[in-house]
C-alpha cells in the first residue's frame, strides 16, 4: 500500500484521514520519529497547507498531506479565517466569546468553515477544498467537537456542530468534503 505522511499529530484528524483514504497507509510524523512543527505564515488556507506539506516532505522524503482550515464569517469580511486558532490569543472559549462580541447587534450571521488539503510528493502538488455552511448562533450550544463548533449552526444538520454527534459532523464537515475531493483527485 502507498505510504503517505500527514502533517499533523492530531489523533482525531489522523483517524479521519485514515478512514477516508482507504487506498493509503496514512502515517503521522511521530510514526517516523520526526519532530514536525512549522510556522503557518501564509495568508490563505492553501498557502499554509502547501508550507506544511512541503516542509514535511523535506524531512521525510515520502508523499505528504497537510490541511489548513478555519471559520469565515461574512459580516466580518471572512475573519477569523486563517487566524481562527489565534483569533483571541486565548482558548477556544475565548475565541467564541470574542466572535459573539464582534457579531453583537449584527443581523447577518452567515458563516462557513473552509478546509484546504494539499498532497505533495516532490513533483506533484494536488489541492482539494471543502466547505460547510451555516450561521453563528447568539450563544454557545453543545459540548461536542472543538473550536467554534458550539457557536456554528449547521444548515445541513439543523443544529450546532457542538450539539451534533461526531458521525453527524463528519457527514457534512468541510474536512470530510475536502477529503472526498482529494481522494477522487489522487485516483486520477
Ligand atoms: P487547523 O486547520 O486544524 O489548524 O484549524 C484551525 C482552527 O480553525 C482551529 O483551531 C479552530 O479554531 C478552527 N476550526 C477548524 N476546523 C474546525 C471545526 O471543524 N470546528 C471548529 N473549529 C474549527
Amino acid at each position: 500500500m502507498k505510504r503517505i505522511v500527514l502533517a499533523s499529530g492530531n489523533a482525531g484528524k489522523l483517524a479521519e484521514f485514515r478512514a477516508m483514504l482507504k487506498g493509503y497507509e496514512v502515517l503521522s510524523p511521530k510514526d517516523l520519529n520526526i519532530e514536525f512543527d512549522v510556522e503557518e505564515t501564509g495568508s490563505t488556507f492553501y498557502e499554509n497547507a502547501v508550507i506544511k506539506a512541503k516542509a514535511l516532505y523535506e524531512l521525510c522524503g515520502l508523499p505528504t498531506l497537510a490541511d489548513d482550515s478555519g471559520l469565515c464569517v461574512d459580516a466580518l469580511n471572512g475573519a477569523p479565517g486563517v487566524f481562527s486558532a489565534r483569533y483571541s490569543g486565548g482558548s477556544d472559549a475565548d475565541n467564541n466569546a470574542k466572535l459573539l462580541r464582534e457579531l453583537s447587534g449584527k443581523t447577518d450571521r452567515s458563516a462557513h468553515f473552509a478546509c484546504c488539503i494539499v498532497y505533495y510528493d516532490g513533483e506533484r502538488t494536488v489541492e482539494a477544498t471543502g466547505a460547510t455552511y451555516g450561521r453563528i448562533t447568539e450563544k454557545a450550544d453543545g459540548v461536542g467537537g472543538f473550536g467554534y463548533d458550539p457557536v456554528f449552526f449547521s444548515d445541513d444538520l439543523g443544529k450546532t456542530f457542538g450539539a451534533a454527534t461526531e458521525a453527524e459532523k463528519n457527514s457534512v464537515s468541510h474536512r470530510a468534503r475536502a477529503l472526498v475531493a482529494l481522494d477522487a483527485k489522487l485516483e486520477m
